[in-house]
């Protein structure tokens, strides 16, 4: 039978023979409503390489495509350049089949990937700015710890004036199109900061850093090849700008108010909470727990100055989705927030308290004290929280005048 999944032209060296995730849609507890892709590029030089591999359940799909362009055992050197086992999982089954001369990886990524695969193959590490030779082209490589893993590093294909970027600038899109100009630019930039929300903000601190020592090599970028999603060959200015945002995460006059409800009340108190911020000038986000996933907050969050959470109170605890998604939030470390609680009660209403407590750890500056309110907000409870959203509010508009 024909084989009918062929490699992608990036330049006449560089070929795309990924594969296409179109159904994912939990990526280790980030929703990815569009899918995603994991990219492995083949290198058409005198020694050919494979830049990274895909999921296991995809290996049959990138060894189509390496066979639609090259014998895939003429390919003699392996790049993995990050263990996660989206790109590792397939990587020793695969050098099983074409055996390869070699497989590099830094020196964390060659601990990783034992610490993973069990001491499953013989891999060589490269430490930071080394170069591997080609033959007619040359591979440098450079580390990128904690972007997102200890073991992360870049490669950098001077001849073709392109960067293997692994996950950075990279999205879970699965697309037909393989290129940044062939999807919707207002997709883009929201699959690519909802990657970064999601996956990168941690990290975020490092991001500056990275771009500056990318910037400081002087080198002519022309393709941005991540692991994930298209590659970056016409908005290369805009994701590095963006990443360079999204690194120091500048804020906005925005409030997202993330809440779950069990009879409407705290609901109640929420709409009120949003009239207050909406009055004093801002953007209002309502995200209801129930109906919206923790990595819709993650995302809303990236340009937001202010969180406000709230909950009823449940068994003398938070509901449990509030505490999943405050947990997720707290984990990916966002900065330079503002924020306040509220939630409604039948008897002991710790909620507002918990929540607070949860906001203090995240390193939220509480604005004012939460608001409570008994079974069902009344007009005086309902004012209260107007207030309270007028006052997050009118700091936002004294900060982002
Ligand atoms: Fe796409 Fe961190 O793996």
């Amino acid at each position: 039978m024909e084989n009918v999944f062929k490699a992608v032209r990036i330049t006449d060296r560089v070929w795309w023979v990924g594969a296409i995730d179109w159904n994912i849609r939990d990526f280790h507890g980030y929703t990815t409503k569009r899918g995603s892709t994991y990219n492995a590029y083949l290198v058409l030089a005198d020694k050919i390489a494979l830049i990274d591999t895909v999921k296991a359940p995809f290996r049959e799909e990138m060894m189509s495509r390496i066979a639609s362009v090259v014998d895939p055992k003429d390919v003699e050197i392996i790049v993995s350049h990050h263990a996660e086992m989206d790109h590792s999982g397939s990587l020793f089954e695969t050098a099983a089949a074409i055996r390869p001369k070699v497989i590099y990886a830094s020196e964390m990524g060659k601990k990783t990937l034992n610490e993973i695969h069990h001491g499953a193959g013989n891999v060589v590490a490269v430490k930071d700015g080394e170069k591997v030779g080609l033959g007619n082209c040359e591979l440098a490589f450079y580390e990128t710890r904690m972007l997102h893993w200890p073991d992360s590093m870049i490669s950098w294909l001077g001849e073709e004036k392109l960067l293997f970027s692994q996950d950075a600038f990279g999205m879970h899109l699965a697309s037909s199109g393989r290129f940044d100009d062939e999807i919707d630019p207002a997709v883009l930039d929201y699959e690519s900061a909802t990657y970064f929300a999601n996956i990168l903000l941690p990290y975020a601190p490092l991001i500056g850093k990275t771009l500056d020592r990318v910037g400081s090599m002087g080198w002519d970028l022309k393709f941005i090849a991540p692991d994930h999603g298209p590659v970056w060959r016409t908005g290369l200015g805009r994701i590095l700008g963006n990443y360079r945002r999204w690194g120091v995460q500048e804020k906005t006059r925005k409030a997202v108010i993330v809440y779950a409800t069990m009879w409407h009340s705290t609901e109640r108190m929420a709409r009120a909470i949003g009239e207050g911020l909406a009055s004093a000038g801002a953007t209002v986000r309502f995200l209801s727990m129930a109906e919206n996933h923790r990595s819709e907050a993650a995302y809303e969050i990236l340009d937001a100055g202010a969180l406000i959470a709230g909950s009823p109170t449940l068994n003398n605890n938070i509901f449990p989705t509030m505490a999943d998604v405050l947990t997720y939030l707290k984990g990916l470390r966002p900065k330079n927030l503002i924020g306040a609680a509220f939630g409604s009660y039948g008897w002991s209403g710790e909620s507002v308290r918990q929540i607070e407590d949860l906001l203090k750890e995240m390193k939220v500056e509480i604005v004012s004290g939460g608001v409570k309110a008994k079974h069902v907000p009344d007009a005086p409870a309902l004012r209260a929280c107007y207030d309270l959203g007028r006052q997050v509010g009118e700091r936002l508009a004294a900060a982002f005048p």
